[in-house]
């Protein structure tokens, strides 16, 4: 199997995890390149449902290695948590577990700065709580940003996690933020000592593995909509979500990637504030939640539902250059009669020909749909394309011809077995 990326083509939650678990069956390494716990990887085996947040979603495939990226940031309590969930479960991490020296840590701090930022601007961006902004402009900051390797440098790390707390000092008064200074070093002298097993030079890793003939699945988290450069600015998270991450999150070369998998649900979600042109009308965007069951997997929160936004995905395919799409969540448009699928944005009449940058202008978009006939029977037990009813096929062909991209996957359920190849060649293919 080739090297491929699998990343999100929308606002996060397309199914990325199940997708990763899946072809992780013939990979040796699954590894996550950007972001941290806030997302919410879910993969169904059966009676068995995992919620991963941090650890790649190839953690579930016993005979994979998974590696942390430079470019994620980690929550060390969450990191643990789920580790010692997953061993409780009896899946074993231990050996199979990678962590990069050079990933940044998400400190008690950063979730206070975040609700901060959030009072104290006016600007309602809706996310996680993780303290995923903060993180990485502490990051970005350099004076400010504590990685891996300095926590397993405990007198760095001291010493960096003093100068913080007297750099953040007003913020944490003022909001009343409660730091135990010794208590934290404390419990971070136990994490330095857990976590070093799991940290090596993750570049010369990934380099020397490849060189093997090892074959790697890159895991994005969120979606290119929600790209720091790319996405609807600035309800956004605070990464690259796009491919170019895979290369800076990760130290490979886009030569290494073979293929790059854009996972779309047949619909759109969306968690968070900020604009949504396809946004449905609230009864069927009630509909739609109950039967695709759309409650955030971090945060529980309601997810807002759309119709298919192929404006959206084609600009998340220039961006990106998928060279296959994975549709996902087919099963929950079964019982619609008609099914919308927005084409084109007019704004004063006139089409609008790239995605805009300006939210205003966004927000003044009209979405011009098409309108396809449902397929109105049962997707979920179907297992080949040649299976699926002929409304579905005609749904897949029309997004791949205007998109001119395969599609390559469709998920019928939530369950690793629920799942149609629809292009067998793209798997053996590099
Ligand atoms: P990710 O963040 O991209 O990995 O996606 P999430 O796990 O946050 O959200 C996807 C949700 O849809 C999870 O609850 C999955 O169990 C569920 N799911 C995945 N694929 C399908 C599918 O094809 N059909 C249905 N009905 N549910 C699915
Ligand atoms: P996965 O990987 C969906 C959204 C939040 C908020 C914005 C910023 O499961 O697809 P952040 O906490 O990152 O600063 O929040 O981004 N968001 C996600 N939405 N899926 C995710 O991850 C998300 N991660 C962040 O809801 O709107
Ligand atoms: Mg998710």
């Amino acid at each position: 199997m080739p090297n491929i990326a699998i990343l999100g083509a929308q606002w996060g939650d397309e199914s990325k995890g199940k997708t990763t678990d899946f072809l992780a069956e013939k990979a040796d390494i699954v590894a996550r390149y950007q972001g941290g716990d806030n997302a919410g990887h879910t993969i169904v085996i059966g009676d068995e449902k995992y919620i991963l947040h941090l650890l790649p979603s190839g953690i579930l495939q016993p005979h994979t290695v998974n590696v942390i990226g430079n470019g994620v940031v980690i929550n060390l309590e969450t990191l643990f948590a789920e580790i010692n969930e997953l061993v409780a479960r009896g899946i074993e991490v231990g050996g199979r577990l990678k962590i990069s020296s050079r990933a940044h840590l998400i400190l008690p701090y950063h979730k206070i700065m975040e609700s901060w930022d959030d009072l104290g601007s006016g600007l309602k961006i809706g996310t996680t709580s993780r303290g995923i902004g903060p993180t990485y402009v502490d990051k970005m900051n350099r004076h400010s940003g504590i990685r891996v390797a300095d926590l397993l440098e405990f007198d760095l790390f001291q010493k960096k996690f003093d100068f913080n707390l007297e750099a953040k000092d007003y913020v944490l008064n003022q909001i009343g933020g409660e730091i135990d200074r010794n208590a934290l070093l404390e419990k971070y002298y136990e994490y330095a000592q857990q976590l070093a097993p799991y940290v090596i030079d993750t570049p010369e890793f990934m380099h020397r593995e490849m060189k093997s003939g090892k074959q790697v699945l890159f895991e994005g988290a969120q979606g290119t909509m929600l790209d720091i450069d790319f996405g609807t600015y600035p309800y956004v998270t605070s990464s690259n979500t796009t491919v170019g991450a895979v290369c800076t999150g990760l130290g490979v070369a886009p030569k290494a990637i073979d293929h790059v998998l854009g996972v779309s649900k047949a619909y759109v979600t969306r968690v968070g504030g900020g604009p949504f042109p396809t946004e449905m009308p609230p009864d069927l965007d009630e509909e739609i939640r109950r039967i695709g069951e759309e409650y955030g997997a971090t945060t529980q929160r309601p997810r807002r539902c759309g119709w298919l936004d192929l404006v959206a995905l084609r600009y998340a395919t220039q961006i990106n250059g998928f060279t296959g799409i994975v549709l996902t969540k087919f099963d929950v448009l079964d019982g619609l009669d008609e099914i919308q699928i927005c084409v084109a944005y007019q704004r004063d009449g006139e089409e609008v020909s790239a995605f805009p940058a300006n939210l205003r202008t966004l927000a003044e978009c009209e979405p011009v749909y098409e309108t396809l006939p449902g397929w109105k029977q049962s997707t979920a037990d179907v297992r080949r394309y040649e299976d699926l009813p002929t409304n579905a096929k005609r749904y897949i062909s029309y997004v791949a011809e205007f998109l001119d991209v395969p599609i390559v996957m469709a998920s019928v359920g939530k369950d690793r077995a629920q799942t149609v190849i629809c292009d067998s060649d793209f798997l053996s293919s590099d």
